[in-house]
């Protein structure tokens, strides 16, 4: 049985993962009140309170911990004293309980947790069902990346589209901010956006050619700004629900349009979602569409999978190789999507 932890950046997380049956216990610890009067997530805070609330969440999984063979951790990308601090917890956590502990890429965690359903649903068979997935287009949208990464018949990762400047979930945030909404703006935005015209304010698409896979969202934010300084205070208050559904608008179209060049490429079997803007229902439905277009099944990370958690750390520490036991496990803010 693996024990992850997660602390990449400002959720804290533990999980427990038996091949044999799945994703056992999860628990999160969430810091988005805290950070939210500062507009966005302060580094320093985040790995303070990750010193607070790992030893919390641990007591929830005493009972699982003689079960436990190995501790996963996840090493990168993100913000580095939290991923410190996550290491030093499961290195303690290892020294203490005899265990090795292995290093896992928390965006490799993301390509693979719309699989943990799958396996969930037959572990004995999970090998075979997810060999007939392969080659699979993995669409990674969340506060921190906008990627589209095949996932090879070998399982290795190679990345077929990035955002030249923010990612989505950045975009659905940094707009929240402009229109005065609390961080991280995501969701109110997509609330907002339910009860608003989408065809009343335009927004940017990125760089517009099929041909080219990268993306681009911040031509999103000073659109917006424009647009803001010409509202009074009160246009603002009555067009927010159709200023919020443009601007949803816009990212969902992006995101689609290129997963579905991305799709053209080769022959792929499936295509997957994750990452906390997988959340967004208007995101959901397009890529859900583009999949259909082509026929192609679509495995969406569950909802407690999407935004950072540890059962996708706990389970790429299996699915995936994760860092060979034995090799001291180091903190990289930068660690690319190709490296475990
Ligand atoms: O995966 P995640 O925790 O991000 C990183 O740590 O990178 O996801 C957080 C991001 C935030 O940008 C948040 O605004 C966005 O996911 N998000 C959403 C929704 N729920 C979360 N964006 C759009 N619609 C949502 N319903």
């Amino acid at each position: 049985m693996i024990l992850a932890v997660e602390s990449s950046c400002d959720e804290s997380a533990l999980a427990t993962f038996d091949p044999a049956r799945g994703v056992l216990r999860e628990a999160v610890s969430s810091q988005a009140a805290a950070h939210e009067k500062h507009g966005g997530v302060v580094p320093d805070l985040a790995s303070r309170m990750h010193l607070s609330a790992l030893p919390l969440l641990l007591e929830e999984f005493r009972e699982d911990m003689p079960a436990v063979t190995r501790i996963a951790v996840t090493r990168g990308p993100g913000l580095l004293p939290c991923l410190s601090l996550g290491i030093a917890f499961a290195r303690a956590l290892a020294a203490a309980s005899g265990r090795p502990v292995v290093g896992v890429n928390h965006l490799r965690a993301h390509v693979h947790s719309p699989f943990i359903a799958l396996h969930a649903a037959d572990p004995e068979g999970f090998p075979a069902a997810r060999a007939k997935l392969l080659p699979h287009l993995a669409a990674v949208v969340s506060g921190g990346n906008s990627l589209l990464v095949e996932l090879g018949e070998d399982l290795r990762m190679r990345v077929l589209a990035r955002t030249v400047d923010d990612a989505a979930g950045e975009a659905f945030d940094k707009g929240a901010k402009l229109l005065g909404l609390p961080y991280p703006g995501g969701a109110l935005i997509e609330k907002l956006a339910a009860q608003g015209d989408p065809s009343k304010h335009r927004f940017p698409r990125g760089i517009p050619e099929r041909a080219d896979l990268r993306m681009s969202f911040s031509g999103l934010k000073t659109a917006l700004r424009y647009q803001l300084e010409k509202l009074s205070d009160a246009d603002l208050k009555s067009q927010l629900p159709d200023i919020c559904a443009g601007y949803q608008l816009a990212i969902v179209e992006q995101l689609a349009a290129k997963t579905g060049s991305a799709l053209d490429l080769k022959a792929f079997r499936s295509v997957g979602l994750s990452g906390g803007v997988a959340n967004n229902a208007g995101v959901r439905a397009a890529i859900a569409r583009v999949a259909r277009e082509r026929s192609l099944p679509l495995l969406t990370a569950e909802a407690r999978h999407c935004g950072d958690n540890a059962g996708m750390v706990a389970f790429a520490a299996w699915a995936d190789s994760g860092l060979p036991e034995g090799v001291a496990v180091v903190p990289e803010a930068q660690l690319p999507v190709e490296r475990t």
